[in-house]
């Protein structure tokens, strides 16, 4: 795709995304450079919000922008989440954690039944596991997390130079094509020394706004 009209099409569905927030709400914000735009237009909009942030990049992009930003603890609850995923398939499966995010956007979606993703027209797919699976893990577990990712059927598992916001290492998995996301996901949870994967189950999805071409579509799971 064109890099202007992949960025013109964050800009456009990251925007969108804010009418799903009114004043007073309690509002996840994920990480990325679509979900910057939704931080962006709220901020414009003077809103009244209580926000947790998935990382340290956007929490301070949105308290730079004048908004408040809490720990999950301190809300319990979110009226809504908005976040980027890095694949989207037909059932709301999505592959998360290209930014090193995962485990902080993971919590911060399970803290609401309003989970909206934002993505621009290069994300949907049939099937996950083009992009390499980001899995977080604890630096004790690293090499034989990764041998476990291979008996799962990873063909490849690398190392990030950077860690996550959380301090631990991030191995990206090369698992090819997944055909059971929800189930690959069950297998990742039991192995002890993974502290987040970044696969998320599209039971958590309430809706997709992706872009096509200049345009806006939303696709609500139902
Ligand atoms: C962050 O860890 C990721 O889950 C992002 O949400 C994902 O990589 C999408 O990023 P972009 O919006 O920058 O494409």
């Amino acid at each position: 795709m064109d890099p202007s009209l992949q960025d013109r099409q964050k800009a456009t569905v990251g925007r969108y995304a804010a009418k799903f927030v009114e004043d007073g709400m309690s509002v996840g914000l994920g990480t990325g450079s679509t979900v910057e735009w939704t931080v962006l237009a709220l901020a414009e909009r003077g809103l009244s919000l209580t926000c947790v942030a998935t990382s340290v990049s956007t929490q301070r992009l949105a308290i730079e922008n004048g908004l408040d930003v809490v720990t999950p603890g301190e809300v319990g609850r979110l009226d809504v989440a908005i976040d980027g995923a890095d694949e989207v398939d037909p059932d709301f499966n999505l592959t998360k954690g290209g930014g090193g995010a995962l485990a902080r956007e993971k919590i911060v979606a399970s803290m609401t039944d309003r989970f909206v993703v934002v993505v621009d027209g290069t994300k949907r797919r049939p099937h996950l596991g083009v992009f390499p699976l980001p899995v977080e893990v604890l630096e004790f577990g690293a090499d034989i997390v990764a041998v476990r990712l291979r008996d799962l059927g990873a063909s490849d598992v690398t190392r990030r130079l950077v860690s996550s916001d959380n301090g631990n290492p991030i191995l990206d998995a090369a698992f090819g094509r997944i055909d059971d996301p929800p189930g690959l996901a069950v297998a990742l949870q039991a192995i002890p020394g993974i502290v987040e994967h970044g696969i998320f189950p599209g039971d958590m999805v309430e809706r997709v706004v992706a872009a096509q071409g200049d345009d806006v579509v939303e696709l609500v799971r139902g």
